[in-house]
């Protein structure tokens, strides 16, 4: 399958070496056990502008098939993960959002607190995910059965949408 992952963490606080990086580590290794391979991780801290500008190189530079990013996509004023995605979409990927957010829904009702959006700029999906480690593992279990379909659709590598996705069953055990 060979699709390239980046793993942005956005963290004020994990910038400033205050907080330690859980959730981007936590990513990394679920994308990796499910068959991807991690080209890039990055720790952030908030800031709009610089995270709209790596989010644009990565996807312009053509480095990655995926980024995922972790953190920043709550209710605090720093928290702006969102809009700079919105700022870089070339074209809106809702439903991603809306079923991880749905399936998160079946967890805890605070998964209506996150903002977080997935979007898709020239052959790149970027998908936001929440800061805790325990919800970037309940997003992926979900998420990640869909994704070599969705990779394989974007880059242009499978052009057939066929199957009922039934084999899409998550593949991964939610942390208890
Ligand atoms: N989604 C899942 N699946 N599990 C969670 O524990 N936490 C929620 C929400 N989504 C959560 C979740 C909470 S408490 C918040 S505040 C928002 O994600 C935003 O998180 P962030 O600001 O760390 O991005």
């Amino acid at each position: 399958m060979n699709y390239r992952v980046a793993v942005l963490t956005l963290s004020d606080k994990g910038a400033r070496g205050v907080r330690k990086d859980r959730s981007g580590p936590a990513v990394a290794e679920l994308v990796c056990a499910a068959g991807f391979e991690v080209v890039y991780q990055k720790l952030l801290s908030d800031d709009l502008e610089a995270m709209q500008a790596e989010l644009a190189r990565l996807c312009d530079e053509h480095v990655c098939d995926l980024l995922l990013t972790t953190g920043g996509t709550g209710f605090s004023s720093r928290d702006v993960t969102p809009e700079a995605t919105l700022a870089v979409a070339e074209r809106q990927a809702n439903g991603i959002a809306e079923a991880m957010r749905w399936h998160s829904l079946t967890i805890t009702p605070r998964a209506m607190l996150s903002r977080g959006v997935s979007v898709l700029r020239k052959q790149t999906l970027i998908v936001n995910l929440p800061g805790s480690e325990k919800a970037v593992r309940e997003h992926l279990s979900y998420l990640l059965p869909v994704l070599p379909h969705a990779l394989g659709i974007l880059t242009g590598r499978e052009n057939e949408c066929g199957g009922d996705g039934a084999q899409c069953a998550p593949a991964i055990e939610e942390a208890e």
